[in-house]
């Protein structure tokens, strides 16, 4: 073999041994909620990372879900870890009671009509975990203050309000600037996409930097775990990340 040759076979078989598969969230808008212990045991037989939970208020978007007592439900249900994407004006007012009912890790959104950056420093303060949110059309720019201490990027891939949409393939760009911004500072951010995702738009995502797939209509339209099985299956080499 000559050394050029070597060389390519060498990092194919690096790439190889370093595939990694995606982390899956499910968004629980969309399992049955009539039977959400039985839904969410399944989601926990495959594997999950964290559940999604996307809490809307009628006034940031037009659309209104869930409160702190179903959150508590959520919680009686399993172990493991819950976001809350809080779709809502007044994440200050609120927030205390969804920790209380639960919630580990508080994404709020950029374009949320408050000081954005004092309320991350509380949330700092409580010591819970904290990660900010962006709308599709949003620059990336904008949440480029506020990324020290944060542990998540959630950037949505539909406008926010309702599970459903098309994935809007203009938001694969921003994933990487993000997936820059973060490399650049050297911060360990993980990097969510919200939205229309599916095992298609899934590759994209994770061709395009995302570490974590949230998904609703997509694993609770079919088989749970067979779908969840599916994206978490979407494997990436890091060193493309
Ligand atoms: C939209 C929510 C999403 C939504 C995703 O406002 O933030 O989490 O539930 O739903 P699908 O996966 O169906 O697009
Ligand atoms: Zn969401």
């Amino acid at each position: 073999m000559n050394f050029s040759l070597f060389n390519i076979f060498k990092s194919n078989l690096y790439n190889l041994a370093m595939k990694v598969s995606m982390e899956v969230s499910p968004s629980i808008i969309s399992s049955d909620l009539s039977n959400l212990r039985d839904q969410i045991r399944q989601c926990d037989r495959v594997g999950v990372s964290s559940y999604h939970i996307d809490v809307m208020d009628g006034h940031f978007v037009n659309n209104i879900t869930i409160g702190p007592d179903f959150v508590s439900a959520v919680r009686r249900s399993t172990d493991v870890r819950l976001e809350g994407h809080l779709m809502i004006e007044r994440p200050d007012r609120y927030y205390r009671e969804f920790i209380k009912s639960g919630i580990d890790n508080i994404i709020c959104h950029v374009e949320t009509p408050i000081s954005v950056g004092s309320f991350l420093h509380q949330l700092r303060n409580e010591g819970i975990e904290h990660g900010i949110a962006i709308n599709p059309e949003t620059p990336i720019e904008k949440i480029e203050p506020f990324l020290e201490g944060i542990s998540t990027i959630l950037v949505m891939s539909v406008h926010p309000g309702f599970s459903g949409q098309a994935f809007i393939p203009a938001v694969l760009e921003k994933i990487t600037r993000a997936k820059s911004m973060i490399r650049e500072n050297g911060y360990g951010i993980k990097i969510e996409v919200d939205g229309g995702i599916d095992d298609k738009t899934g590759v994209l995502a994770a061709k395009a930097g995302a570490d974590i797939l949230v998904s609703a209509s997509y694993i609770f339209g079919g088989n749970i775990m067979e779908r969840i099985g599916k994206l978490k299956e979407i494997q990436y080499s890091p060193s493309s990340h």
